[in-house]
């Protein structure tokens, strides 16, 4: 399996996710800026992944920093990483972890301060990965035999540490030796499905078909869909889901076809304080990832552009929530916080 992002002799070292099918380049960040950077511009994407980046460059930004105004030094750290992209909790979460492993050291020889934040960077990693086989674990009983599952983004190996939480359920699917293939949707207008899913599938020899996002329904009305399982970025109290844009459209399609709709996130995509997804923010991205394709203008100068990069899915839409710590069903206000618990 691909390694998404390591820490490699005090540098971060991911591949870039901007160039794949292509070219498999690697990226090494030796600052905490060129972390942030590496988020803001997709090299390293996925609300996980996310997570233990800006884990790992909360570190590099310590493993930097002057002993003198350490503190001071930390904040504009962890605020420049909180910065880059707003809808993902995961880079809050991964965030406020870091800030709580160094409350309970600051104080202590910078030595023995940035060899904490480092250990605990690794750890947030290493239990990603176990968190998605968790994830998979779970949710593979969910998927229905010889039938195709579809997925929208890319919710898998490279959108976490390691393995994926929705390409997690098929892999797990997959490995207890059920039947299945899987349709991917292409995910304008970044193309997370067509670059990133079937590449993924593609190594694992599991048999993927890559659709257009508009061709979602026509197959689901087909009967040819057993179910379909996505990732999210943040999931509010109430089981509202928000994820990758075009979510929203598949899990309409979804009820409209008695298609069981799924989604596949760790216990760290849960954000318990906002009472429903309304206040979830949404990334507003560049108009040119509209307009263009692969640096190719394909719209007309001058077009005006929304290109919102997650879209909110109302829980009554998601037929189960599968976490490391189990399957959440409706009502969500009760099984997420049970959960939780
Ligand atoms: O804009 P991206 O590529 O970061 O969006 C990714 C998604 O929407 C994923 O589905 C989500 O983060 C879950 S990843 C396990």
């Amino acid at each position: 399996m691909v390694e998404t992002i390591q820490w490699v002799d005090g540098a971060v070292v991911m591949i870039d996710q901007t160039r794949l099918p292509l070219e498999e380049r690697y990226v090494t960040c030796r600052t905490y800026r060129e972390v942030a950077a590496a988020i803001r511009d997709m090299t390293i994407r996925g609300a996980p992944a996310i997570g233990v980046a800006a884990a790992m460059g909360v570190a590099l930004g310590v493993l930097r920093a002057s002993e003198d105004g350490l503190a001071a030094q930390m904040e504009e750290i962890c605020a420049t990483l909180a910065a880059t992209r707003p809808t993902a909790v995961n880079l809050f979460w991964a965030i406020d972890r870091m800030k709580r492993v160094y409350r309970g050291v600051s104080g202590k020889p910078i030595g023995e301060i940035r060899r904490r934040l480092v250990e605990e960077a690794l750890l947030v990693r290493e239990e990603d990965i176990a968190i998605c086989r968790a994830i998979g674990r779970n949710g593979a009983v969910l998927v229905p035999e010889r039938k195709t599952v579809l997925t929208h983004c890319n919710a898998g190996a490279l959108a976490t540490a390691g393995y994926g939480t929705a390409l997690g359920v098929i892999r797990a699917a997959v490995e207890a030796g059920k039947q299945i293939d899987v349709f991917a949707d292409e995910t304008r207008p970044f193309l997370q499905g067509a670059r990133l899913t079937v590449w993924e599938l593609q190594q694992d020899g599991i048999p993927t078909t890559l659709i257009t996002d508009n061709m979602a329904g026509h197959f689901m009305k087909s009967g040819r869909i057993g179910c379909v399982v996505v990732g999210a970025d943040r999931i509010a109290s109430n089981g509202d889901v928000a994820n990758k844009v075009g979510t929203y459209s598949v899990a309409v399609l979804a009820r409209e076809n008695g298609v069981p709709f799924f989604v596949a996130a760790p216990i760290s995509t849960l954000d318990l304080t906002l009472a429903s997804g309304a206040a979830i923010p949404i990334e507003q991205r560049a108009a040119a990832e509209v307009t263009h394709v692969f640096g190719q203008r394909v719209a007309p100068e001058g077009t005006v552009v929304e290109n919102p990069a997650f879209d909110v899915t109302p829980a009554r839409y998601v037929s189960a929530i599968v976490t490391e710590k189990g399957v959440a069903r409706a009502p969500y206000e009760e099984s997420l916080k049970k959960l939780v618990s």
